[in-house]
């Protein structure tokens, strides 16, 4: 198995099972997240308009496209990672000090997030410059 930098944005199974009468997705925080979480919020109705354009300092975050699909561009630490979601058989970890940008949205799509903290605006770095100075003494 190869093994995978946690410190670093990746994607993990979601625990699924099936019989004929659909499928179950189950998540559970510490063992498929490594975070406990303390809110979840959802994006839909999504119009073509790009979201996101900023960093949090400490807030983790497991996201994932509970129906249609949509692209996740994470900054940090002078790399670029680049996800499609675009199964709920499959979750994306997004460690603290990430810029992100998420985009392409499918019309159906549904954007779940599970986070490891309550709403904070203080948690988030909204400007890129400053995102790329904070870096320098924090990530
Ligand atoms: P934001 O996190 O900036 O999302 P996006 O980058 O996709 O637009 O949130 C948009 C607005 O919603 C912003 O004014 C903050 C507010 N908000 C809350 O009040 N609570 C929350 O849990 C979240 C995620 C956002």
């Amino acid at each position: 198995m190869n093994s995978v930098n946690t410190a670093q944005p990746h994607t993990v199974p979601v625990k699924t099972l099936t019989d004929e009468r659909g499928h179950l997705g189950i998540v559970e925080a510490m063992a498929d997240a490594g975070f406990l979480f303390r809110r979840l919020y959802f994006l839909y109705g999504t119009t073509g308009e790009a979201r996101g354009h900023h960093a949090h300092k400490a807030l983790r975050q497991y996201m994932l496209a509970i129906h249609g699909a949509f692209t996740v561009t994470l900054k940090g630490r002078g790399q670029t990672f680049t996800f499609r979601l675009e199964s709920p058989t499959q979750a994306l970890i997004i460690p603290p000090g990430y810029w992100r940008e998420l985009e392409d949205f499918t019309v159906d799509a549904v954007c779940l997030v599970a986070a490891s903290a309550e709403y904070d605006e203080a948690d988030y770095i909204r400007d890129y410059n400053e995102f790329l100075q904070w870096e320098q003494t924090h990530a």
